[in-house]
């Protein structure tokens, strides 16, 4: 498919090498930019047949088939309006609307138009989560209590996103929406998030909007979405997942630690990883980035969904219901409350969906506990079902 590309920065170069990248066939043929001279150098740098300064030229263009919004946070609403009302299929990078109120007026607009509305969440299409969200999926992990999702760096390589107004928040906003939606899938995403409750200061940059935050969600069949959040980690990109389940569990590593880790006295210098903050001593390169954060299974998804006329694994719902998570922790970190998650658009699961997660040992007991001691000792923990009474027993080796 012919793409045009919105932005020229930093997102719009990872998405051109992802789409470019290996003998792939969907290819962009335009760039904009508001600053031209950015778009002719992207267009260079990409070979592409066209550039232009004006967004809607862009879209409307007969030979685009898709358009791919890499604009800042404040410009997406105004993109996929115009994708809208031109009738092209939409793919927009996270987080999709600066709240939930503008991410609810571009799903409304994209389904109106009924054109294809994706949702560029790379990282839950890095191949660790993939395999892990297929194991947990196919129950490896039993019912899963907990996860925790970390995203921390030492802050943005923009202005824009410094500025609250056009970013829509600090770390929250701009990492939490990463965070958020791969706790959501590991939950489960029919599972509605019912509350919120978030920490979040400024601790170190002089800017209106929080710098660091750790938030949990709560979901309607008991389990907990952690998040944590910064723009104030130094030493790198730290991008950590944990799930826990009543039968496994499941840690990820994404970034810092991939397995390649290189000494050097800084004698060449230059990029070694994103957010990397040195280029000398003990360094921790990534050997493919686009692969480890996502983006060619996200592509792969994404045009394998447009082609076939089904839904992408990340949807512009999806991006409401994540803007929707996020509204309610910007709003706990003010109450310092549990904040209600306002879903005026909820597709999944209605009502309590909590279950039991006690295991029956006989007749009379559940089981609490089985441990083999240091000495080889057996030891069994029940309680009794209609007495409460917890005992145990000790089989000696
Ligand atoms: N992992 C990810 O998915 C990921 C990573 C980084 C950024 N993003 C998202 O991509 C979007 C763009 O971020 P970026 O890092 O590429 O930013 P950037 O500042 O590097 O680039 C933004 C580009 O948007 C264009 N632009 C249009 N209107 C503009 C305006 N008013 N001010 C500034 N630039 C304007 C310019 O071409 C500019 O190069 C944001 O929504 C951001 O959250 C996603």
């Amino acid at each position: 498919m012919k793409i045009a590309m919105l932005g020229s920065g930093f997102i719009a170069r990872f998405y051109a090498d992802s789409l470019h990248a290996q003998r792939r066939k969907d290819h962009i043929h335009l760039v904009y930019s508001p600053t031209e001279a950015n778009a002719e150098r992207f267009a260079a740098d990409y070979g592409l047949a066209h550039f232009t300064s004006d967004m809607r030229t862009a879209i409307d263009h007969p030979d685009t088939e898709v358009v791919l919004i890499a604009l800042p946070n404040h410009r997406h609403l105004e993109a996929v309006l115009a994708c809208a009302a031109a009738k092209k299929p939409v793919l927009c990078t996270k987080p999709l609307g600066r709240n939930a109120q503008e991410a609810k007026e571009m799903l409304a607009a994209v389904e109106r138009a009924g054109v294809f509305g994706g949702y560029l969440e790379d990282l839950c299409y890095t191949p660790k989560f993939l395999k892990a969200l297929k194991s947990v999926q196919e129950g490896s992990l039993g019912r899963i209590l907990w996860t925790k999702s970390r995203e921390a760096h030492p802050g943005p390589h923009s202005d824009w996103f410094w500025d609250k107004e056009k970013s829509g928040g600090g770390a929250i906003i701009d990492l939490g929406c990463h965070c958020v939606e791969i706790g959501r899938n590991f939950i489960g995403k029919d599972i509605k998030p019912i509350e919120v409750m978030c920490w979040a200061d400024t601790q170190v940059h002089p800017i209106d909007a929080e710098d660091h935050a750790i938030g949990l969600v709560r979901y309607a069949n008991g389990a907990i979405g952690q998040f944590e959040v910064s723009w104030t980690f130094r030493g790198g990109m730290d991008l950590r997942d944990e799930v826990m389940g009543t039968e496994g569990t499941v840690w990820l590593n994404s970034f810092l630690r991939t397995g390649f880790e290189m000494f050097t006295t800084g004698k060449a210098g230059g990029y070694v990883a994103e957010k990397a903050e040195s280029d000398a001593g003990w360094l921790f390169p990534v050997g493919d980035e686009a692969h480890e954060l996502g983006y060619p299974h996200m592509f792969t998804d994404m045009f394998d969904s447009l082609e076939n006329g089904s839904e992408p694994l990340e949807t512009f719902y999806d991006g409401y219901v994540v803007n929707a998570i996020l509204d309610a922790a910007l709003l706990s970190a003010k109450s310092k409350k549990w904040e209600p998650v306002l879903l005026d658009i909820w597709r999944g699961k209605e009502g309590d969906v909590q279950t039991s997660g006690f295991i029956e040992y006989d007749e009379n007991h559940y089981l609490i506990k089985r441990e083999i001691l240091p000495n080889g000792d057996h030891k069994l923990i029940l309680k009794h079902k209609s007495t409460g009474k917890v005992s145990q027993t000790v089989t000696q080796r």
